[in-house]
């Protein structure tokens, strides 16, 4: 039996913030962003859009179009860094809102590769047990941890949430496999603190408030690297060439990163799917979300050898191929 992907959905809110919008707010231009970043407008969550909310709703589109009903649903996994309460976990908010009452349910945070993570989670779950019906989400609110006086970082970042159905498929067909890594030596790079944490054995004695802080030019050039290095390894392991992926989501971090990703592992542009111009970098929900747009879109058919990797902090890196 294979691990398949038996459904997709996603959840925007409705709010649109263009880059003249954040020009009002911080000395930056529709243009500056544009070419640095790709970036032309971002959903921002409204009061009462927590997380799960978006989480949920992206959930009941998955499981609609699988075709399964959340009281069958085994497990709720949901990659998060932005979840509106550290305890309970989103997970288990998703899971009272869609009434999966069989399911356990837990957050895994891994950054922006939490569903590429999620996803191999449920894979080992399925493998186990082809009965298992496994939902996996990325959803982040991460315009509540943006510092909306930080220019460096405020227009990257966006709100949304994406979800995948996993449940066992014929043999063949589904998950081929994932190469997942960390680097937490270089968590000061790209880091969020907790809302009261302990310092004391860290480098940084003054509490900079939980945003998200980032030494863009350094993450830059890791993550193009981690990603190649994550994508050339699991073809080699499972000996399929560049040629015969048909699409490649990668995460939607901005279009100078995805360019460069594109352009050192050799793979045509019309195969990749980039949306990161409508909602920038929405981290865990990126590939979902993108991965949803695909599917609805029609860029999937059955047998299509799909790519997905993503890069963010701890570090933490990955890909994963699937058999569509
Ligand atoms: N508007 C106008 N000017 C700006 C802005 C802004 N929003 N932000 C920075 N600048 C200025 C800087 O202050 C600097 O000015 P100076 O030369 O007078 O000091 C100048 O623009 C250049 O700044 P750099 O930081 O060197 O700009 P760079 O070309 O590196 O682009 C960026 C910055 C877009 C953040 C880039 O480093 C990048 O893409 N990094 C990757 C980071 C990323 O995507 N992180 C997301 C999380 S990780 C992930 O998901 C993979």
């Amino acid at each position: 039996m294979g691990t398949v992907i038996l459904g997709t959905g996603s959840c925007l809110p409705e709010r649109v913030v263009t880059n003249h919008d954040l020009a009002e707010i911080v000395e930056t231009n529709d243009e500056w962003i544009r070419t640095r970043t790709g970036i032309k407008t971002r959903r921002i969550a409204a009061a009462g859009e927590e997380t799960y909310r978006l989480a949920a709703r992206a959930a009941e589109q998955a499981l609609a179009m699988a075709g399964v009903a959340a009281a069958d649903l085994d497990l709720i996994v949901v990659g998060t860094i932005t979840s509106h309460m550290l305890m309970p976990s989103t997970a288990c908010f998703v899971q009272k809102e869609i009434g999966a009452t069989k399911a356990f349910a837990f957050d895994l945070n891994a950054a922006c590769p939490g569903f590429l993570y999620g996803l191999d989670v449920a894979d080992q779950y399925v493998r186990a047990d082809p009965s298992r019906k496994i939902l996996v989400i990325g959803a982040e609110t991460l315009s509540t941890r943006t510092n909306w006086e930080d220019r460096n970082t405020c227009v990257l970042f966006g709100d949304g949430a994406g979800a995948a159905v996993v449940g066992g498929g014929p043999q063949g067909r589904g998950m081929v496999g994932s190469v997942l890594c960390s680097d937490g030596r270089l968590w000061s790079l790209l880091h969020m603190h907790a809302p009261v944490s302990n310092n004391a054995d860290l480098e940084e004695p003054d509490h900079p408030g939980v945003h998200i802080i980032m030494e863009g030019r350094e993450v830059f050039k890791y993550a193009v690297k981690a990603m190649e290095t994550s994508i050339s390894d699991l073809l080699h392991r499972e000996g399929v060439s560049l040629d015969e992926i048909d699409l490649f989501i990668p995460h939607q971090a901005n279009i100078r990163i995805l360019n460069k990703l594109v352009e050192r592992i050799g793979i045509p542009l019309e195969k990749v799917f980039i949306n990161v111009e409508k909602y920038g970098n929405t981290s865990a929900a990126s590939i979902p979300i993108a991965l949803d747009e695909a599917n609805r879109g029609g860029r999937l058919k059955p047998g299509n050898k799909l790519l997905i990797c993503s890069f963010g902090g701890g570090f933490t890196w990955g890909a994963s191929l699937i058999n569509w």
